[in-house]
């Protein structure tokens, strides 16, 4: 296998994109981020969405993509996985320029979730259909059933899952691109909208849409184009069950802890030796029991640790400085990209307001529904 680099970056605005299609929103991130590389042609693009045929009405959206770019006849290729679509996206990019089948790959994210009012439900398609949407329950409800027995369990207060939305929402107040760049308090989260209890609405990560694309190349072309260079130190895709039910426990994501296990011995890294961090937080529980499965604390610590601020930009162990799904926003399938794009910045120094310092080494943990995939990824900057 080939080493790999990241050398291109770009994405839209993550929010309320009225006036924009999912063309035209693919299209903006795909060529800032193809300008970004210096790079004059892709060999072929990987494009990740959920459910563009549900969300907007249309699929084939590798094809679709490639003919608004510009770029046909290449090979162009929509690949789906729920929340993790947009890292599933990118790690076959990855394996292809590591493979030596290509040079020069486009791998990209993209949707548009705010045109339609049946966002729940689209949402809920990533479920068991069966054993859980037919009884009436979609992702609010099934993370609160992580969130109560978590809190059961280990005795975690509300004060805590509070701690992680005013995180990630005085991080992505600091991200231009950010959907929600507004700062609040813990009792403005623990007096918002009771969504599915004990989440409320701003324990939520929001309804989006977005874009966003980076440029992946073997270290040869890196080297060439004189980029800072950012390699792909490991890769990892993971499943788990689909249903809740079907797990041993509420309070761990097998698929997560299996995967970073995978990611940490490719790269030859402990979590400790982890700078800056990019996990799913879809919900404030899923950024704590993320945190603890990844191995940053022991289980039953991480809510704890949440709130005593360890996970901030400043301390030892910053999760999410991007704004995280929480604050920057959560357009499904560009989520992934968007959080590979935050760690490219970090380890490129040019994070600005967020940059945490000496970053060298940085991951991304994506997942979809409740962990019935996960795609996790190691970068370094050398
Ligand atoms: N965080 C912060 N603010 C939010 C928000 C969020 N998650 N969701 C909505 N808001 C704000 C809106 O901007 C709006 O503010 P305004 O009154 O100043 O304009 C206000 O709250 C009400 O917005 P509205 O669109 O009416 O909210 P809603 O009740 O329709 O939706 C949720 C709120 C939480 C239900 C929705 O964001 C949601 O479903 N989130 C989860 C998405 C999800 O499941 N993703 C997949 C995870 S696996």
């Amino acid at each position: 296998m080939r080493d790999v680099a990241v050398i291109g970056i770009g994405m839209t605005q993550f929010g309320e994109l009225w006036g924009k299609s999912l063309k035209d929103i693919f299209v903006e991130a795909a060529l800032k981020a193809t300008e970004d590389s210096g790079v004059d042609h892709i060999d072929s693009m990987y494009v990740g969405a959920m459910s563009s045929g549900l969300f907007v009405g249309q699929e084939h959206l590798g094809a679709v993509m490639a003919d608004y770019l510009a770029v046909t006849p290449i090979p162009a290729t929509h690949i789906e996985s729920a929340c993790a679509s947009g890292g599933a996206a990118f790690r076959q990019a990855y394996l292809e320029v590591a493979s030596g089948a290509s040079d020069i790959v486009l791998a990209g994210g993209v949707e548009k979730m705010t045109d339609t009012s049946d966002v729940t439900e689209v949402l809920a398609t990533a479920a068991d259909q069966e054993y859980e949407v037919f009884h009436g329950v979609t992702f609010p409800g099934l993370y609160a059933l992580m969130a109560n027995a978590y809190m059961h369990q280990y005795k975690a207060t509300r004060e805590q899952l509070a701690a992680v939305a005013v995180k990630n929402h005085r991080n992505g107040a600091k991200n231009p691109n950010a959907q929600y760049r507004n700062e609040i308090t813990p009792e403005q989260v623990m007096t918002s909208t009771m969504v599915a209890d004990p989440l409320r609405l701003l324990d939520c990560s929001p309804v989006s849409d977005g874009a966003a694309a980076v440029i992946v190349a073997s270290m040869d072309v890196a080297k060439k184009m004189k980029k800072n260079l950012i390699r792909v130190k490991a890769s990892a895709q993971t499943s788990g069950t689909i249903a809740l039910h079907s797990r041993e426990s509420f309070t761990t994501l097998p698929s997560v802890v299996r995967a970073a296990e995978k990611t940490y011995t490719m790269a030859g890294v402990t979590p400790d030796q982890i700078n800056v961090v990019e996990v799913h937080d879809c919900f404030t529980i899923a950024e704590i029991i993320v945190s603890e499965d990844l191995g940053f604390f022991e289980k039953g610590k991480g809510a704890e640790a949440a709130e005593k601020g360890l996970t901030s930009i400043e301390c030892k162990r910053p999760i999410n400085t991007s704004g995280g799904l929480k604050a920057k926003g959560h357009p499904v399938g560009a989520t992934w990209i968007a959080q590979i794009i935050e760690i490219y910045e970090q380890l490129s120094g040019t994070a600005g307001e967020r940059q945490v310092k000496n970053a060298r080494i940085g991951m991304t943990q994506n997942m979809g529904g409740t962990g019935a995939s996960c795609v996790i990824h190691i970068l370094e900057a050398i």
